[in-house]
């Protein structure tokens, strides 16, 4: 172990000392949000990239030899980006000494199996709770104080209301940035940065420390009603319906300004963590301008702020958080909820690009990874504990990640266009229908088909995307759908199928496989991808009178 770390340090000392000769003559521009069109995409090395990620388990990354066994997998799965923990304990394990042995290594592996990198910020919180804090940091509570409960009783979360935790953080933040640009801004192989993760205040809706007793009874700060004033048609129905029902003010405490309620207490929290994040953004940016996103816990509903992580960033307090922290370049779901339609949708808000950096790993992620980035134009997708997916040569996310991975072209320019859609189906939703082009298209479930093989039982989930090239020419890969077309012209009236074919692509070619006909597009009236096979067809269509 030793001999490896020491291997490394030499590695990361000889890639500082040529990243910077080389950095300075290439000019390489740092990983980057660019809007094309419609649409915001991740640039890396000037070209538009699409995240086909998976998110490692939490102490997967604290270890070489642990992680040694992993990498293979997962790159068979077929990712292009993993998402892996940086944990500050780990790399500042005393204050101010820095050990990047770890770090270093994984970008060494990562490179080696050609995977880009998104580092997630353990710092301050994670989860709520400040576990992965240094020793040095937990063991000093007066220097580094401590949220308070309802009942004055300390947890094991730092305060928000603390400079001093803040500027430790940031500290720490800064030199990790400043040891990527070193190491990597001529490789671009970390291309984003999440900071934290799950930040929200439980059990209670916010903290009860002196400090944060003070700030709640102060006014609410002008900086935060000037944002709200600027921007109140742009506000959630929540906010603004609590704004409202107190008179709109400008001015006056929390409760004055909001009312007396557990709500208030969330938008209190949700200011002041987003202040918090952006200063300890702003430091790492500082060093190496990388995107920068935090994600959210989500809510059930009818569950109160403090039942769910409180003041994290989620939809109701997207304006909190853009007004708080302004460097954060977007707020991201981790979806965990069936109804993962539903919040896709209120992610994907204006000036907040879909990235999904944790979704359950299930016999369903393949369509949810599918959905996402056809229908909401996701930069990327990330299931979370990718190294634990279960016969990862067999399981239909690999499947569907190496189909993707051959439409990357494609599909990011459907996104650029808005050529690209994307649907998910049951047993409640068997069919949807939208115009793509010149074209009605009506998607089903294959189970509304009366040949279909079905398993018994609740319908599965399925779905997929298709993505028009020309007019009359789609690609569409799914699983367990149905296609049937209709024209929109005036005057040729009727759409009809000219021919399908599968196939797949070799270097951004289309080589075609079997044309489909016959049974399989039942005598020329639909397209059809079976239950339990994901395939790309390509399909041309026309019109007639
Ligand atoms: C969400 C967190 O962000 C992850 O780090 C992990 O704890 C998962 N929950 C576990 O389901």
């Amino acid at each position: 172990m030793r001999k490896k770390f020491n291997i490394y340090v030499l590695f990361s000392f000889l890639l500082i000392i040529s990243n910077n000769l080389v950095y300075s003559q290439n000019n390489i521009k740092v990983p980057n949000l660019t809007k094309n069109g419609n649409v915001t995409q991740l640039h890396v090395n000037d070209k538009p990239f699409l995240i086909l990620a998976g998110e490692l388990g939490n102490s997967s990354a604290s270890d070489i030899n642990y992680l040694a066994t992993r990498w293979k997998k997962i790159k068979e799965i077929g990712l292009n980006t993993l998402l892996i923990p940086v944990y500050w304990e780990l790399i500042e394990p005393e204050e101010g000494k820095f050990d990047y042995s770890l770090i270093d290594s994984i970008i060494f592996n990562a490179r080696k199996y050609n995977l880009k990198l998104i580092f997630l910020w353990f710092g301050s919180w994670k989860n709520s709770m400040s576990c992965y804090v240094p020793s040095w940091i937990k063991t000093d509570q007066n220097r580094f104080p401590r949220a308070k409960n309802k009942e004055g009783k300390s947890m094991e979360m730092l305060s928000v209301f603390s400079n001093e935790n803040r500027a430790i953080d940031a500290k720490a933040f800064a030199n990790l940035m400043n040891h990527i640009r070193k190491i990597d801004s001529n490789e671009n192989t970390i291309i984003m940065v999440q900071v934290e993760n799950e930040i929200g205040m439980i059990p209670d809706a916010r903290e009860y420390s002196d400090e944060a007793n003070k700030k709640y009874s102060e006014n609410v700060p002008n900086e935060l009603i000037n944002y709200l004033d600027k921007n109140k048609q742009l506000l959630s129905p929540e906010l603004y319906n609590l704004w409202k029902d107190n008179g709109f003010k400008k001015s006056g405490s929390w409760e004055e300004i909001f009312g007396q309620n557990v709500y208030t207490e969330e938008i209190f929290m949700a200011w002041y963590y987003a202040k918090y994040v952006d200063f300890v953004t702003k430091a790492g940016k500082k060093e190496y301008p990388l995107p920068m996103y935090v994600n959210a816990a989500l809510n059930r509903p009818n569950y109160s702020p403090g039942q769910y992580p409180s003041g994290g960033p989620l939809p109701h307090l997207f304006n909190i958080w853009k007004a708080g922290a302004p460097s954060i370049d977007f707020l991201s779901p981790d979806i965990y909820f069936d109804n993962f339609s539903d919040w896709c949708k209120k992610y994907d808000q204006r000036n907040n690009p879909l990235f999904i950096p944790e979704a359950t790993l299930d016999e369903n992620t393949h369509i949810k990874a599918l959905f996402a980035i056809g229908e909401y134009k996701a930069m990327g997708f990330s299931p979370f504990s990718i190294e634990s997916l279960n016969d990862h040569l067999n399981s239909k996310l690999t499947k569907v990640y190496n189909l993707l991975y051959q439409l990357v072209p494609i599909i990011l320019r459907g996104q650029q266009n808005n050529m690209i859609r994307g649907f998910l189906l049951d047993e409640e939703n068997k069919s949807i229908n939208f115009q793509l082009g010149e074209y009605k298209f009506t998607i089903s479930h294959d189970y509304t088909f009366p040949w279909s093989k079905k398993a018994p039982g609740k319908w599965p989930q399925v779905g997929g995307m298709v993505i028009s090239i020309s007019p009359d020419e789609f690609f569409v890969i799914g699983e367990g759908i149905i296609l049937t077309f209709e024209s929109l012209h005036p005057k040729e009236i009727n759409a009809g199928i000219l021919y399908i074919e599968e196939g797949h692509f070799i270097n951004n070619k289309w080589i075609p496989g079997r044309r489909l006909n016959g049974d399989e597009s039942h005598q020329g009236r639909h397209l059809r991808i079976p239950h339990n096979e994901c395939q790309i067809q390509r399909v041309k269509l026309y019109r007639y009178h």
